[in-house]
């Protein structure tokens, strides 16, 4: 009997992940934010090591693999782990934010040129002149932002714009972003926008300048290491809906990275209302409206009929249970799935045959159900020609996801969502 190539590699991948020691997937006292992992928060990122390893995994049994592909990149860990093991990384996200933290994260500048304009900036800033005019005009300014913070920023954002070169600018508005979410007085342990309780509001003060130059010193250090990494492969990133790749060619990639959402925005983790403030103070040119990236993403227009149909018997008997509870829920979990199957399909399309894909993913739960997306991708997922390798769980000491959401859509109710997470590999027959 002639056993292919291809099983001999999964199997030399099973083999590999089942004899890792217990706990190994935990990375429990792994430092997250080394190299450039650390430059911005974003909601649901993936563990760094978690996708390190499983690079080496499929790297180890299938040499040849060049190229690394994450639809969903978010905030850019797989594609920075991709750089490090010398793959080429493409990237896509319908966040802006995404886009412009990921740019930061991989590439690298030199650390001297950049010190050198970190230094000027912090030296200038403070004798930009700033009036209430020069302010930006967005909804909900004052809400959001203390009027000596909305000064600071503008000094800020003024100085990078007129003293910074554009090819280094992507470093500064990372870092400018990130201190609009930490000096704005939104509560920052959250991923939906709650502003500060009226108590803690009247002691609010951040001091802009210092929160900005911690960040600028942080990221500083992570340019340091990418840098000395060079030369780095080719990066691409792009703003693709998964649910339409028709700008990449068939069987593209070798390998696949990548956490998809956990359910649509308005329930589950809203990229968007994330991303909101920081998006209306860096007015990217190519974002139309930031209030309504979260109805862009999966799930974002929810589905009119209770009724669907997907192949995938673990999401049938999930939405039965669902929708004999509550049919408003049932039509939202649908409209997520239907959308995840059409990037489910695009996605295995531009893979190449023989190659991986690598899910890391949340199973959540509504009104009591659990939604076991693993099973529901793999099961959905055959009929574009993958098949399962291998697939196990792993705890989640670290990673900042919504243990709780609240099931009735109450504010203040809640209940647990996830405990951990799971990893499952697909290869492309
Ligand atoms: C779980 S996050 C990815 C986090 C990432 N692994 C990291 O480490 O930061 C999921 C991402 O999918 C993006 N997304 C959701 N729907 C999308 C769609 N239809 N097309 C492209 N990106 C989408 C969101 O904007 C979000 O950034």
């Amino acid at each position: 009997m002639v056993i292919s190539s291809s099983l001999i590699a999964d199997n030399a991948i099973r083999e590999t992940i089942q004899q890792l020691p217990v706990g190994y997937w935990d990375f429990a006292a792994a430092d997250t934010k080394e190299w450039t992992h650390g430059y911005h928060s974003y909601p649901a990122m993936m563990i760094p090591q978690v996708a390190r390893s499983l690079i080496q995994i499929i790297h180890q049994h299938q040499p040849m693999v060049r190229s690394l592909f994450d639809p969903f990149m978010g905030s850019g860990t797989s594609l920075v782990e991709g750089l490090l093991a010398g793959l080429n990384a493409v990237g896509s996200d319908l966040n802006p934010l995404s886009r412009l933290v990921t740019h930061a994260k991989t590439r690298a500048w030199d650390p001297d040129a950049l010190a050198a304009r970190v230094r000027d900036l912090l030296d200038e800033v403070g004798s930009v002149q700033v009036s209430e005019a020069d302010w930006p005009q967005f909804g909900n300014l004052m809400f959001w932002f203390k009027p000596a913070v909305i000064t600071a920023l503008t000094r800020l954002k003024r100085s990078i714009e007129e003293r910074i070169p554009e090819d280094m600018k992507p470093f500064f508005w990372v870092a400018f972003s990130d201190t609009v979410r930490w000096v704005s007085n939104s509560r920052n342990t959250e991923f939906k926008l709650y502003r500060l309780d009226a108590d803690r509001l009247s002691r609010w003060n951040p001091d802009v300048l210092t929160t900005f130059s911690k960040v600028l010193v942080r990221n500083q250090e992570g340019n340091r290491r990418l840098w000395q990494k060079r030369p780095l492969p080719s990066v691409s990133l792009h703003s693709y809906n998964a649910m339409d790749l028709s700008a990449l060619p068939d069987n593209n990639f070798d390998l696949m990275v990548s956490s998809p959402p956990y359910g649509d925005s308005r329930t589950t983790v809203a990229y968007g209302q994330f991303s909101r403030l920081s998006l209306q103070w860096l007015n990217l040119e190519d974002v139309a409206n930031p209030n309504k990236i979260d109805q862009s993403l999966l799930g974002g227009v929810g589905s009119k009929s209770p009724e669907y149909s997907l192949p995938s018997p673990t999401l049938d008997k999930a939405l039965r249970e669902i929708r004999d509870r509550d049919v408003d829920r049932a039509r939202e979990v649908i409209s997520f799935y239907q959308d995840l199957d059409c990037s489910l399909k695009e996605i295995a399309r531009v893979i190449r045959p023989g190659g991986y894909q690598c899910w890391v993913v949340g199973n959540r739960t509504v009104k009591t159900v659990q939604l076991l997306t693993d099973h529901i991708i793999m099961e959905l997922s055959t009929r574009y020609g993958m098949v399962p390798v291998v697939n196990f769980t792993r705890a989640i000491p670290h990673k900042r996801m919504p243990k709780e959401n609240s099931p009735t859509n109450q504010v203040g109710a809640k209940a647990a969502t996830m405990n951990g997470e799971q990893i499952f590999i697909l290869r492309k027959v």
